[in-house]
């Protein structure tokens, strides 16, 4: 690198560590660390100011699909810049936000008419959240108004927003804050590597299922909706549910008369191998909450959808204070709301979700050999969200101390071999694009194995 150039980094480097707090990032530990600045990006792959190119392996924080300057996508961004860059919805409206709403109802389950736009993924679980609680409050004559609260899983993740750190079950992230939260039920999580009910897969009969019943059946009169994250719970450590799993509870929420609120702000679009992770078990649920893959990874946006039944209760003259008073600055902001329909375009008509099954198989081939490691206890694959668990003993699934950072450490070295990943304690996530070639997969997993290895064989 020139020494002009690397003045400049210099510079970069102390401008960031002197004023930006990261967010999830341990800033003491950071302000030691060798810093990535990312310049640029082309495809599956970012590049630094120093030139150095490394795989995006988790698609920019889980929401980047078709890899970076895809010329569709910044297409439609000139575009709708040269007519507006952002116009409010109270109110008013624009063409890209209807646009995009009539595609998202014509892809999502048909159950779902209306779309709620909003920022990110905390706030669009914040929205079917309020909206949820305020249908018990105003419709079916009031009858079911004591539904003032929501049954989650352990181990869910919803965002980062007081109502949706309500709903949490990570207590690294959430258990600090239990003062602030609303009180909600909590079911047991499916994970299945780390049964919370001590059964093992091949002698359980999905017992979890009946731990939700129970709490269903004790506190009905108290719960509007049941919230979770479908197929895979994701930040809680890529759990992967069992098959039939989300079926069942679909079919308790119909049976108890609570909605059922999914969120797919990370399994949504393709990430699972279906548009929208609920579609593996044809589950239609009373909201859906999107985001991150949204718009492609080009920019924040969130959307809640919802039904004719949900909406048709907010309906009345304004002095039956029915409206929902709830909307954000930039929701539905044209330039997200135009990328956001070309992503979906882009889905269709490069007929992208047919191309999945065969990468999504060799992924699983590829991660056949990290499970032989001594210190990978299990490989969690579902699509292209993938979470390998890293323990001091395999035999007794012990993990490592916390304070050995070993899943940290492993992405450290993975920058190495150039490859960027980010773990989520001592899970290793990879979440590629789908865009991800099988040349890339092999040097996404190559780059892993590498990595487990020569972190795990030096610490006990
Ligand atoms: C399932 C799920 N819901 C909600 C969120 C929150 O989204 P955001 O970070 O855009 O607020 C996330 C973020 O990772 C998520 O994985």
């Amino acid at each position: 690198m020139s020494s002009r150039r690397q003045l400049r980094r210099d510079r970069w480097v102390i401008g960031d560590k002197t004023f930006i707090w990261h967010p999830f990032t341990q800033m003491q530990e950071y302000a030691n660390e060798d810093i990535i600045i990312v310049e640029r990006g082309r495809g599956n792959y970012l590049y630094d100011v120093n030139g150095r190119k490394y795989l995006d392996g988790v698609s920019s924080l889980w929401c980047n699909l078709f890899g970076h300057r895809r010329k569709e996508l910044d297409r439609a961004i000139h575009h709708q810049l040269e007519r507006i860059a952002h116009s409010t919805l109270l109110g008013i409206t624009h063409v890209p936000a209807v646009e995009l709403a009539e595609k998202l109802v014509a892809v999502t389950p048909s159950c779902l008419t209306k779309v709620f736009y909003s920022d990110n993924g905390s706030t669009a679980v914040e929205v079917a959240l309020k909206m949820a609680f305020q249908y018990w409050q105003q419709a079916e004559g009031k009858r079911w108004a004591s539904r003032q609260t929501f049954l989650t899983l352990d181990d869910a993740y919803h965002g980062d927003t007081i109502g949706s750190v309500s709903l949490g079950g990570v207590d690294l992230f959430h258990s600090l804050y239990r003062p602030l939260l609303f009180k909600t039920y909590k079911a047991p999580s499916p994970h299945c590597y780390r049964c919370p009910l001590g059964l093992r897969p091949d002698r359980c009969d999905m017992e979890c299922v009946d731990e939700v019943e129970n709490i269903l059946k004790r506190h009905q009169r108290r719960i509007a909706a049941l919230v979770m994250e479908p197929k895979v719970q994701a930040a809680g450590g890529m759990v992967v549910h069992p098959p039939g799993y989300l079926r069942r509870l679909r079919d308790l929420c119909s049976r108890y008369g609570i909605f059922l609120i999914l969120d797919e702000v990370a399994t949504g679009f393709g990430r699972t191998g279906r548009l929208f992770a609920c579609q593996h078990e044809n589950v239609e649920p009373d909201f859906l909450c999107l985001s991150k893959g949204l718009t492609g990874g080009y920019l924040p946006m969130g959307a809640t959808l919802t039904t004719d039944r949900v909406f048709e209760a907010f309906l009345g003259r304004y002095e039956e204070f029915k409206t929902f008073f709830h909307g954000h600055t930039y929701t539905g902001n044209p330039l997200a709301a135009r990328v956001a329909s070309a992503t979906l375009d882009i889905f269709q008509r490069d007929r992208i979700l047919d191309k999945l099954p065969g990468k999504i198989a060799y992924l699983r081939r590829k991660l056949q050999s990290l499970a032989d490691l001594a210190h990978v206890g299990d490989v969690r694959q579902m699509g292209f969200m993938v979470g390998i668990e890293l323990v001091r003993n395999k035999k007794t699934k012990t993990p490592y101390a916390p304070g050995r950072r070993i899943g940290h450490r492993v992405c450290l070295e993975a920058r190495r071999h150039g490859v960027l990943i980010r773990p989520l304690g001592d899970v290793v996530v990879l979440m590629p694009p789908l865009s991800i070639t099988r040349s890339q997969i092999d040097l996404l997993t190559d780059a892993v194995r590498r990595s487990i290895r020569s972190v795990t064989e030096h610490v006990s």
